[in-house]
């Protein structure tokens, strides 16, 4: 049998990828406008990294990583997600030497994770994400949370929805954990061993937990809003009070805690509501990690981003029925009517090129016809008719694919008329 992809691993074919890069597009255009700046990171990173950053106590960490040791024995982690990288780098290139400055920074790139298959959930699949570090004002949750509502407007994206909560700071965070621990202890051996192992680690999860959701005690569980210090809840109405000035629509989802250890204050989900979509229906998640930087052994930095599946982006997209621009096509595709005339479509292929007149032709030979539907199939706005006759007088057609006329023009000026036509400078 022949060799297949990877499970969980897939092929962005040529007929495909005119999505994607439009999306990128999109992308790029938005994060310029909002100044943030690309930044490239290894794909794959020591692992410690992942297991100080991301946590211990998440499926990330202790289920999902693709973990192998290197042909030294160093233990080498292909990245799960792009904030413990982008936080490293920030730390070891020294990015937050200047004072006031708030370094914004966003990423577009593949991410792995040994996770169960299902619509929408790949073993690699893509992030476009971003992080602002450096500052702490609510304005800058707010922001963050807009370039990720914008994202989904420029895409046409109706069947959407913004919900919002709060963890609060250390403190608050402590009280709140302890009160969840004194809550689940006394039946925890009725729950399921990820709850049971995360009950001390990291109880917040155990409100997470798909297994055990519908316990009574999941409803009757504490809620952070009541744990929470002046500083937080202060904290998070600004925060509100930001989106309410960019009207900005969201809902308030006290049980919104999310997979990774490192948050605090504000975290955010942007969720389709499209249905026949799965279980799995997050296109975005994020918040604030005030305290990773200084775990990683940088400077005390609080930091917010988030980051989109573009697979699933892509798939909501397709279920709202929202058409991606096909923007692969031809300026002109050469037609040859023999083998005599090959030679000169050859040569003028080039010159077009040299142009700038992005063109193809016919490699094998074919007949008109079968030239022709080539030259649809690309989506060839001119074709150019090399023919032994026309040859002769030193004249060529140009034939308008779209208003299918056509016109006999003289050799020499081939590349001026078309050039005109295509309004080529
Ligand atoms: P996350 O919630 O783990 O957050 O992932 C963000 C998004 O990545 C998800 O909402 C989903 O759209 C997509 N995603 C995650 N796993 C898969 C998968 N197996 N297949 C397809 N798509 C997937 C983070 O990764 C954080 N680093 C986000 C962040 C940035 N927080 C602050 N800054």
């Amino acid at each position: 049998m022949p060799i297949q992809s990877a499970k969980g691993a897939y092929d962005i074919l040529p007929n495909e990828t005119y999505k994607w890069q439009y999306i990128e597009s999109i992308i790029r255009e938005i994060c310029e406008l909002y100044n943030y700046k690309e930044i490239r990171t290894p794909i794959f990173e020591n692992t410690d990294l992942f297991v100080r950053g991301v946590g211990e106590s998440t499926d990330i960490v202790s289920k999902e990583m693709y973990t192998f040791l290197d042909k030294s024995e160093r233990s080498i982690t292909l990245r799960p997600e792009g904030t413990a990288g982008v936080c490293r780098a920030y730390v070891e290139h020294k990015l937050y030497s200047e004072l006031n400055y708030l370094t914004k920074v966003y990423y577009l790139g593949s991410m792995f994770r040994y996770e169960k298959m299902q619509k929408g959930r790949q073993r690699q699949f893509t992030q476009f994400g971003v992080e602002a570090l450096g500052g702490e004002d609510p304005s800058i949750d707010a922001e963050v949370i807009s370039l990720a509502v914008n994202l989904i407007k420029k895409l046409g994206l109706k069947e959407v929805k913004v919900a919002i909560n709060t963890l609060g700071d250390k403190e608050s965070r402590l009280k709140y954990r302890e009160a969840l621990i004194n809550h689940f202890k006394p039946e925890i051996d009725t729950f399921c061993g990820d709850c049971q192992r995360r009950l001390e680690l990291n109880p917040l999860r155990v409100l997470d937990c798909k297994v055990d959701h519908d316990k009574p005690s999941m409803a009757k569980a504490p809620k952070m809003v009541d744990y929470l210090n002046d500083y937080s809840k202060n904290f998070f109405e600004k925060v509100l009070k930001h989106l309410d000035y960019l009207g900005i629509e969201y809902v308030l989802d006290h049980n919104l805690v999310r997979g990774l250890d490192y948050y605090n204050h504000t975290v955010f989900e942007v969720m389709s509501k499209v249905e026949g979509f799965g279980a799995q229906t997050t296109l975005c998640g994020g918040g604030r990690y005030n305290g990773l930087v200084e775990e990683l052994e940088g400077p005390n930095t609080p930091g917010i981003g988030f980051a989109f599946g573009l697979e699933r982006l892509i798939l909501s997209l397709e279920a709202e029925n929202i058409a991606i621009p096909d923007q692969n096509f031809v300026d002109v595709y050469i037609v040859s009517m023999s083998e005599k005339t090959n030679e000169i479509a050859f040569k003028l292929q080039e010159e077009l090129r040299q142009n700038y007149i992005k063109c193809d032709k016919d490699y094998f030979n074919r007949k008109v016809k079968a030239q022709f539907k080539s030259a649809d199939r690309y989506n060839a706005r001119f074709t150019v008719v090399v023919g032994e006759e026309e040859l002769e007088n030193q004249k060529m057609i140009i034939k308008d694919m779209i208003a299918q006329t056509q016109e006999v023009v003289e050799i020499n000026n081939i590349v001026l008329e078309l050039k005109k036509r295509l309004e080529v400078k």
